[in-house]
């Protein structure tokens, strides 16, 4: 059987902002950005075919029948969003921490007294995989209807092999009810649990053996992700794990530098994807992360939901590093789940350009994924394309994610 084509024009869009021909590194002005005005997108399949002005593709596109999208008022148009950093998969809430902090008491604090990620281990473990799939889907439906159309999602509320892998498979089952693409990771290094009856050497140790082995047949995740941090893992707690991992061909990701210094060192180390919080990252660390092929992730929507200062994003663009910046969904540090919003205001906080953002949640954030399909409008990216109802790109950041995309396009289809 002969395999159909389909093609699809989408234009005249006011404004096609592509995001394409930009460095991965470095500070980025407004003036950079390619927009390309009155624009056509030709689409075949689940790709961009062709983009460029609407009216020297318009005949090409009349002529093999593309299914025509008339857009009649005024829209800009960029590449779907890229959230490279989020714990979407758990149950409960933890709005008690959120009272607890604003009475005083801190992120740490409450980890401390055994509250905090144990307190979300513990409603999460409760809920059946058909359930936290459920959930899962859900919220990444929602970031979607936002313009998200890639999502990372981290496991990490599980902390024993099975209840690791129970979330892991709840992340691939919610995979089938949602159309946005989600990207696993195994963040079974979050904590140790305070149930396992040994140090944090021996769970991880456990977990390497045990559970590792398990992701590669299953398929479940190509990423490792720790948390380097007090309450969490030492930077000397994390070398046999990580090696191990990457023995076995897993991309390395860190939550590092959040708290305290250190973290980010260990994920240069190791040649991580990405190295993401940084908030307490010092001319030291951000000197190194520009040296380094790691990629600094920002996390505003922590920032935010803690009442902590922002990553030092200026700083590390001004040194010559890359800066994607991630939502961090997660029910302790990151409730709002709002990735436009978070982006725009640590733009304003950081002093960003408009592209600085833009690139943020697009390309560089595909790029900390090691994703090169997608982040931009250009022949042969994926076609995840998102429609704002406004004639000047700017609006997006300016507005501050109240201006929400009106269509969206994942793989080629109109979700
Ligand atoms: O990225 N920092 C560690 N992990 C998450 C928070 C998880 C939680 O508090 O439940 C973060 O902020
Ligand atoms: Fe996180």
């Amino acid at each position: 059987m002969m395999k159909t084509i389909q093609y699809t024009f989408i234009g005249p869009i006011r404004q096609a902002i592509t995001m394409a021909n930009l460095p991965l590194k470095g500070a980025l002005r407004d003036e950079d950005l390619e927009i390309i005005q009155e624009a056509g997108i030709l689409l075949k399949n689940d790709k961009i075919h062709q983009i460029g002005s609407y009216w020297d593709i318009f005949p090409e596109a009349q002529s093999i029948g593309a299914e025509m999208v008339n857009l009649k008022t005024d829209f800009v148009a960029m590449p779907g969003i890229v959230d490279c950093h989020t714990h979407i998969c758990f149950a409960g809430s933890r709005a008690q921490d959120y009272a607890m902090r604003n009475a005083g008491k801190s992120y740490l604090e409450i980890a401390k007294s055994g509250g905090g990620i144990w307190e979300s281990v513990t409603q999460t473990r409760k809920a059946s995989l058909e359930k936290l799939a459920q959930l899962t889907a859900q919220r990444a439906n929602r970031h979607l209807k936002d313009g998200i159309t890639t999502i990372e999602v981290k496991s990490g509320y599980g902390l024993s092999v099975e209840e690791e892998l129970k979330m892991l498979r709840a992340i691939q089952l919610a995979g089938e009810s949602t159309e946005g693409d989600l990207i696993a990771t195994c963040l079974a290094a979050h904590i140790r649990p305070r149930d396992f009856e040994g140090n944090q050497r021996e769970y991880l140790k456990k977990i390497s053996d045990e559970l590792f082995p398990i992701l590669k047949s299953e398929n479940l995740t190509n990423r490792v992700d720790a948390f380097i941090e007090d309450t969490a893992f030492s930077a000397e707690d994390i070398q046999n794990y990580f090696e191990k991992a990457k023995a076995l061909g897993f991309d390395i990701v860190v939550h590092a530098d959040q708290f305290h210094v250190g973290g980010s060192q260990v994920a240069m180390d190791f040649g991580a994807m990405s190295a993401d919080h940084l908030e307490a990252s010092t001319e030291k660390e951000i000197a190194t992360l520009a040296n380094s092929d790691t990629i600094p992730v920002a996390l505003p929507g922590a920032s935010l939901g803690l009442g902590v200062g922002f990553t030092p994003a200026r700083k590390l663009l001004d040194a010559g590093a890359s800066l994607a910046i991630g939502s961090d969904w997660n029910p302790g540090s990151a409730p709002m789940g709002d990735l436009l919003m978070q982006a725009s205001v640590l733009g304003t906080f950081q002093k960003l350009s408009n592209l600085e953002v833009l690139a943020g949640i697009t390309f560089r954030a595909a790029a900390a994924l090691g994703l090169t399909d997608r982040g931009s409008l250009s022949s042969g990216q994926l076609a995840d394309i998102i429609l704002f109802p406004t004639a000047d790109y700017r609006e997006i950041t300016y507005q501050q994610g109240r201006l929400k995309p009106s269509m969206v396009w994942k793989r080629g289809e109109r979700v």
